[in-house]
């Protein structure tokens, strides 16, 4: 009886771990149409000083310009977070701990038409900012293929690719993290990051 059980674990812990394998490592069809969806901020940011252009931001361009996909940037309805770095942690801690789901500008009309969506977001504590979360549950993912890309300034991508699947139900590739002040300040880097990541999720 012991052994059965054992037997019975051991099968089931490399079943399970096969199918946590299977999720992380869906690649993308080159050919499909492809969306990027960023969150991003201006203003004061951790290590970069005061910006005009966020750091996720500069990933997912160069993303964009390397697939040829679409762009979109979700934005606050209402944005009234603090420019500066420490206020808007603050800010942040409390809608992370309340699950706030900030009302967001628009969204994406013809979301059925892409077949691949990259998902770009800060790590703000070691998850997304509620507004991405906004943007998941209300887009259907359904049959898409969903590759999350990161910046942090140190934690690298957290649990943030486990949480887009679970949020949204699709099969997800290999993610990129990037620090942000390479995203900022080293063009080059970033090129060259996205551009191998992109490769290994098959680009
Ligand atoms: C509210 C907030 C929380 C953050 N929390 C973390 C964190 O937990 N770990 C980390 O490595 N970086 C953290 N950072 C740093 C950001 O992830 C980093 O600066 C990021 O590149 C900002 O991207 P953006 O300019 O596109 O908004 C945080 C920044 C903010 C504003």
């Amino acid at each position: 009886m012991k052994m059965f059980l054992f037997a019975l674990l051991t099968v089931s812990a490399v079943l399970i771990g096969f199918n946590a394998n299977a999720q992380e490592k869906k690649m993308v069809n080159k050919n499909a149409k492809a969306l990027v969806v960023y969150f991003s901020r201006t203003g004061e940011q951790y290590s970069v000083g005061n910006i005009t252009k966020g750091n996720t931001a500069y990933v997912a361009d160069e993303i964009a310009a390397q697939t040829g996909a679409d762009l979109f940037e979700i934005k606050l309805k209402n944005d009234t977070y603090p420019a500066a770095y420490k206020a808007l942690t603050e800010v942040a801690l409390q809608e992370k701990k309340a699950k706030a789901r900030p009302e967001i500008a628009g969204g994406v009309a013809n979301f059925a038409g892409y077949e691949t969506v990259f998902i770009g977001t800060p790590n703000w504590w070691a998850d997304m900012p509620m507004a991405v979360y906004t943007f998941l549950e209300s887009h259907d993912f359904k049959s898409k293929t969903v590759a999350v890309f990161v910046t942090h300034e140190g934690s690298g991508a957290s649990s943030i690719p486990s949480k887009v699947q679970s949020t949204t139900g699709a099969d997800i590739t290999e993610s990129l993290a990037v620090a942000g002040h390479t995203a900022q300040n080293d063009r080059a880097g970033t090129k060259a990051a996205v551009s191998a990541w992109l490769k290994k999720i098959g680009y």
